[in-house]
């Protein structure tokens, strides 16, 4: 076998699928639907490449690979462009159209028509770097003010990133999950209106939107895949992408769809421990992952809902990949193409090498020579700098 990056164990639990409705039921197929007529009507938009990395299959041992390369996504360098903005524009709907007294269409936004009505409806969130990017960017688009906090681990090449789209940038000495906070309680205090990438206790209009975007990506990977993968690895931060995604793919191949198989990062494994407490479960962050966006200790219920019913399978995997699995796709396998991708991106794709390096663990994921995996390359190189040092380790393990 391989040994194409540092040998590494990752942890395991076998999931019991539910039988259950939440893959329709959270997300519709009318969500998807309608964010799909919107979001491939935007000035820029285009699919993002699904690249097959045969080279890389044959020296894992697996039938095929199928990357969704998600760096040129809308030039903002990651999926999440999909789901920020578009929320962001269906809470200026609900906004202007309460307002107004009538339903006001999206496409009408879009173009400007209700821009006095825009400029006065501040929208805020947390993040750690793309989601709002992508919030920052549909604000500017849509002509509404907007608010970042950031915690005091978000690299300046992100929030600069953010105060380029035109965003206020507010950055805290706290965590993630403080910054969470304070997004909510000056949200309340003036009048503002959260655009969340997770949902929480009664608040589910915005992150439900923000998943039905991440459904263009899907419905562009089944247009291009004639027959449903075997597996896809999904990283998870919240759980928004993967539940979105997961959603996507079993409205569109039912039961022939694939083996789900979540990953995430030994350092922020919320849904592991939900997976391992058959509950939505908090993990208390003691140090950031590199992989900042899936720095995430309490899972999206939403998301939750979708995977509890949907995943097989859930991993964590350690630090010792991330920096060589980048190097990875950047100078591949002969055959294969260069990807720049950032350090979110590669959970899947470092999960499936070491799974296979381990052959127990691939005869507990069903991975073998004939297995057509998916991976979902969450983002290109959103921070520059970092990618550079990432680059200039040593390839050897
Ligand atoms: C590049 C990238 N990949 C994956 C994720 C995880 O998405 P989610 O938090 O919806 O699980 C994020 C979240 O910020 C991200 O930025």
């Amino acid at each position: 076998m391989s040994d194409l990056l540092p040998a590494a164990k990752l942890g395991h639990i076998a999931a019991t699928r539910k039988e259950g409705d939440a893959a329709f039921r959270v997300l519709s197929v009318e969500d998807f639907a309608n964010s799909r007529a919107e979001i491939t009507q935007w000035e820029g938009y285009a699919p993002t490449p699904l690249v097959s990395l045969s080279a890389l299959a044959a020296a894992i041992g697996v039938g095929e690979i199928h990357y969704k390369h998600e760096g040129p996504r809308f030039g903002l360098g990651s999926f999440k462009a999909l789901g920020g903005s578009y929320a962001a524009l269906r809470v200026l709907q609900r906004q202007i159209s309460a307002k107004l007294g009538q339903e006001v269409s999206l496409e009408d936004i879009r173009l400007g028509k209700y821009k006095d009505e825009a400029a006065k409806i501040t929208l805020v969130s947390a993040t750690d770097g793309n989601h709002g990017r992508s919030l920052a960017w549909g604000c500017q688009r849509f002509g509404a003010p907007c608010r970042i906090y950031i915690h005091a681990e978000v690299s300046e090449g992100r929030a600069e990133a953010m105060r380029e789209l035109g965003a206020e940038v507010i950055r805290i000495t706290g965590d993630y999950d403080e910054s969470v906070v304070l997004a909510k309680t000056e949200a309340e205090e003036n009048g503002w209106f959260v655009v969340s990438d997770t949902s929480w206790e009664g608040y589910s209009e915005p992150p439900r939107d923000v998943m039905a975007g991440y459904g263009v990506m899907t419905s562009e990977i089944c247009n291009s895949l004639g027959t449903p993968p075997s597996h896809v690895f999904l990283q998870g931060g919240v759980g928004g992408l993967a539940a979105g995604v997961v959603a996507g793919l079993r409205q569109h191949w039912g039961k022939e769809g694939p083996r789900v198989v979540i990953v995430e990062p030994e350092l922020a494994a919320c849904l592991f421990e939900s997976a391992r407490n058959g509950e939505a479960t908090n993990f208390a962050i003691q140090e950031e992952t590199l992989m900042a966006g899936l720095s995430c200790g309490e899972p999206s219920g939403m998301a939750w809902e979708v995977l509890s019913e949907e995943a097989d399978d859930f991993l964590t995997m350690p630090e010792s990949l991330v920096a060589p699995a980048v190097r990875l796709l950047a100078r591949p396998l002969p055959g294969d193409e260069a990807i720049e991708a950032g350090e979110s991106a590669i959970a899947g794709l470092a999960a499936l090498i070491a799974a296979r390096q381990d052959a127990d663990l691939s005869a507990k994921l069903g991975l073998d020579a004939n297995s057509r995996v998916l991976l979902i390359g969450s983002e290109g190189v959103t921070d520059p700098a970092i990618f550079a040092q990432i680059m200039e380790g040593a390839d050897a393990a």
